[in-house]
């Protein structure tokens, strides 16, 4: 490269900023798009929940490198008429599937204002990390936690049990393991959730090299609750054997039905057998924020560790996952890695020690707290809860409907905010099966499917705080509309045209 330049010096060109030449146009432009996304957000229930993605929209983005400029117009129309039509669709209240948050106009612009600031959260001496400070202490706050305790946006709950376990393996093994690798010591490491855990903590013990085999899966009661007497007999077992048990991940709110362990006898076993004793809280934590659920939730206060997404029930746009540690030092232990290039001074810029960076592998990183910082700001913690215990009706009111329905078959206990049910049918799973996509393509709503004891179940997650009573109703008449084309369809053996919306 350097002998390339000496041979071919480069010229300064005027005005190769990427700014615009003309303010003006931009401001105007800029306004025309923000009009078009707050009108997006105010007509969502005009538009269908999600549709599918013609061929020719697809190919069109399997276009070459562009070389050359296109004004930002026509690459703002590309967008109005091909991305935002074939969106997820977990704006809209018919959204159920999965555990998507709705976001809100308030986040929508906090994250234009993130974006405009451009600022790196990786360290450095800047009111941004001040704002996500403020936000950890907030959570310390909504979750019990001591003055002591850190936290840490991250991308979403996976991401975040994935560190917990990085910090609970290095509080087990010592800060040389980092150095030296798990060894022999690391390889009798084992952890404990519950069988309706997330496939996410699975996952975790692969990546963190621990290997998922050492991942104890224990029994979970009717309600998919973890059984705490067969962990207990399975911790004795292991120690019997030589193993060396490190962790337990509780679950506040698991992703099939919504079930909340026993978190306070967790956390009084974790104490009685020195185990780290992590929550993976993705949806279910924020539900402190509602006096109705928050008794359910006891003993999380009591955790080393609690992974949460303020972008589900916490309705942040995408992403704004995170990670408190009850233990901050335990918590930099595993991260903190000193670089010249990343050195601390007293004052100037690079003041302003231990830096998110310290906290976890990201070195970048971008401003999701300002929007979290919004949300909490703009609508108050007491109503976010409001939120909370509101969608918890709407599953009550989801569960009612389906037992008064003798078509309609409830196939789990309704915990919190998920309901999984079936529509009756010889062949179940696969009718089911088709009548979610089938709902799906209709526009109508977007549920999705867990199975269930080998039970294909309909899966309605509310979480969005749009979601209303008229877009259960909306639902149920759906599956039951499917379902009689379906079984007819079975029983003539025969394709079912899809509905129109
Ligand atoms: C209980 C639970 N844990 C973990 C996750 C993963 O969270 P994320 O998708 O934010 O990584 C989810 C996602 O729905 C979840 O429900």
């Amino acid at each position: 490269m350097t002998r390339m330049l000496r041979e071919t010096p480069l010229q300064v060109e005027a005005s190769e900023t990427l700014d615009p030449r003309d303010w003006d146009e931009t401001r105007a432009q800029a306004h025309r798009m923000l009009d078009d996304m707050i009108d997006y957000i105010a007509s969502v229930r005009e538009r269908p929940v999600w549709q599918p993605i013609p061929d020719q929209v697809r190919a069109r983005f399997r276009a070459p490198l562009p070389r050359q400029a296109s004004g930002l117009d026509e690459v703002y129309r590309e967008f109005t008429d091909f991305i935002a039509p074939y969106a997820t669709g977990n704006v809209h209240p018919g959204f159920m599937g999965w555990v998507h948050g709705g976001g809100t106009a308030v986040g929508m612009l906090a994250e234009m204002l993130a974006a405009a600031l451009n600022a790196n959260l990786g360290g450095r001496d800047h009111v941004p990390i001040e704002v996500e400070r403020q936000v950890v202490a907030w959570v310390r706050e909504m979750l019990g936690f001591p003055q002591g305790a850190s936290g840490l946006f991250v991308t979403g709950t996976s991401m975040a049990n994935l560190m917990a376990v990085l910090v609970a393996r290095t509080t087990a093994l010592g800060k040389l393991a980092r150095q030296h690798g798990i060894g022999k010591e690391g390889a009798r490491l084992t952890a404990y959730t519950s069988k309706a855990a997330h496939g996410c903590i699975s996952r975790a013990m692969e990546i963190s090299g621990l290997g998922s085999d050492a991942l104890r899966c224990i029994n979970v009661d009717q309600c998919h609750r973890i059984d705490v007497a067969g962990l207990r007999a399975q911790i004795a077992r292991d120690r019997e054997i030589g193993m060396k048990p490190f962790l337990v991940v509780g679950s506040a709110g698991t992703v099939d039905i919504g079930a909340i362990d026993d978190l306070a006898s967790l956390a009084a076993l974790c104490r009685e057998e020195n185990l780290w004793f992590h929550v993976d809280g993705a949806f279910g934590a924020l539900g402190v924020l509602s006096p109705a659920l928050a008794p359910l939730l006891t003993g999380i206060e009591q955790a080393d560790s609690i992974a949460l997404d303020f972008h589900k029930w916490g309705q942040v746009p995408y992403d704004a996952g995170f990670l408190l540690v009850r233990n901050g030092e335990r918590h930099r232990d595993a991260f903190a890695a000193p670089a010249a290039y990343l050195r601390r001074e007293a004052r100037g810029l690079a003041a302003g020690s231990p830096w998110p960076c310290d906290l976890g592998p990201d070195l970048s990183r971008g401003f999701r707290a300002l929007k979290t910082w919004f949300t909490l700001k703009t609508y108050g913690v007491e109503k976010l809860g409001t939120v909370i215990t509101r969608c918890c009706a709407l599953a009550g009111y989801l569960e009612a409907r389906i037992q008064a329905e003798p078509r309609l078959e409830l196939l789990a206990p309704v915990n919190l905010n998920i309901v999984c049910f079936r529509y009756r049918a010889d062949d179940a799973n696969k009718v089911n099966r088709e009548i979610v996509i089938d709902i799906q393509e209709s526009g109508i709503a977007a549920p999705s499917t867990t199975l269930l004891d080998g039970r294909l179940a309909i899966r309605a997650a509310i979480v969005n705080h749009r979601t209303d009573t008229c877009d259960i109703d909306a639902l149920i008449s759906a599956v039951l509309e499917f379902g009689a084309r379906r079984t007819a369809d079975e029983l003539m053996n025969v394709e079912a045209p899809p509905l129109a919306m």
